[in-house]
């Protein structure tokens, strides 16, 4: 890719983040992650030491402070080969509470990201976008890049701006992107040194699961069995989350193999793209076949009830996974048996 050698990435110490982190490392990139540690923790720096035996470049920023952002750069711009953005919040319900606090978060930290990269001559991105982002309800699964999308949400609308001010860039100021829609990541780093490890009670399936066969919380909500679905709970395509991480490798690949660099002027060019992929793995699984899974492999009772359907939800959402495997070359390699020994590891550690 040239001579560019740092991947810079935004909230790298969060539970994706950490995880990408890793295989940047690993692949002999030097990662710096800046990181406001609203929903992470400082521990994961150590974590990370252990897994790769290289500690990170740690600024510990918010991205609203665009002078200290530009500090970042100034020191590193020349050397940062790409940006990886997961710096965002991602609660429906919070979103419809406070709004502009999603616009602010989301929104506005990302246009001062999108600044001071186009300041810095730093033109290459990676988005953490959504598979939320799909008009859901209207659409026959599996969805495909160019579906049709719909926002019901401040949260959804974030994801959504997001990708055409990347489009934008693309078009006006000599940006590449690629804005990955993730289905739904679970489980951890097989050394289980990082985890999904939110600062608050987790909203997503899986830790909070996790936390109901540790007892460390007494019983699942399951929102609604009266779907269109065989046991009427909702399916989703969840996909293990060092799959997510090796994503972003295969897309950064993608990316730096379309730059060209003139060695005697120092221009480091590619011609603009814009791309959108989905990130799946085909392992479609119903909530009720996701208890039964964790039940299984913790050999803990997980009690639960059916409470109402959460705003926002939608019964089905899968990925059709063409795309990433025509313009990434991957597929997803971590198996339900991958799954089952990741989880017995964490429950008995
Ligand atoms: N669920 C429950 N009880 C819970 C939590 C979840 O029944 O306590 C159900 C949900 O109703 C849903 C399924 O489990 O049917 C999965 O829910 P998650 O919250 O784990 O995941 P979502 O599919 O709702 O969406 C999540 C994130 C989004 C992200 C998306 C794709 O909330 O931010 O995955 O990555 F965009």
């Amino acid at each position: 890719m040239g001579q560019r050698k740092k991947i810079l990435i935004t909230w790298g110490l969060g539970y994706i983040g950490s995880h990408t982190a890793t295989v940047f490392i690993e692949a002999g990139y030097d990662v710096i992650i800046v990181d406001n540690l609203s929903n992470s923790h400082e521990s994961s720096l150590e974590a990370i030491k252990k897994i790769t035996w290289k500690t990170p470049k740690f600024y510990e920023l918010d991205l609203r402070n665009y002078w200290d952002l530009d500090t970042v750069f100034e020191k590193h711009a020349k050397d940062i080969a790409l940006v990886i953005h997961f710096a965002a919040k991602k609660a429906v319900w919070e979103s419809c509470q406070d709004p502009f606090l999603y616009y602010d978060h989301n929104i506005f930290w990302t246009m001062n990201l999108l600044k001071v990269m186009n300041k810095h001559w730093v033109n290459q991105i990676i988005f953490s976008s959504s598979a939320t982002v799909y008009d859901a309800e209207n659409l026959l699964p599996p969805f495909s890049e160019t579906d049709k999308t719909k926002t019901t949400n401040p949260y959804w609308t974030t994801k959504l701006v997001i990708e055409n001010l990347l489009r934008d860039m693309v078009m006006h100021k000599w940006f590449s992107a690629i804005a990955l829609r993730y289905f739904n990541p679970i489980w951890a780093h097989s050394s289980h040194l990082l985890w999904e490890n939110p600062k608050w009670v987790p909203t997503n399936l899986l830790p909070f699961l996790l936390k109901v066969a540790k007892w460390e919380i007494e019983k699942l909500s399951i929102f609604w069995n009266d779907y269109d679905t065989e046991d009427g709970t909702c399916i989703r395509d969840y996909i293990h989350v060092m799959d997510v991480a090796d994503a972003h490798f295969s897309a950064a690949k993608y990316l730096f193999d379309r730059i060209e660099i003139n060695e005697t002027s120092e221009a480091y060019k590619a011609d603009p793209t814009f791309e959108i992929c989905n990130i799946w793995t085909w392992y479609w699984k119903s909530v009720l076949e996701m208890v039964d899974i964790v039940k299984t492999v913790t050999d803990k009772e997980i009690p639960y009830e059916i409470v109402e359907r959460r705003a926002g939800d939608v019964a089905v959402s899968l990925a059709n996974p063409i795309k990433a495997k025509q313009l990434l070359d991957r597929e997803s390699k971590r198996t339900v048996v991958q799954w089952v020994e990741d989880a017995r590891l964490y429950i008995n550690k």
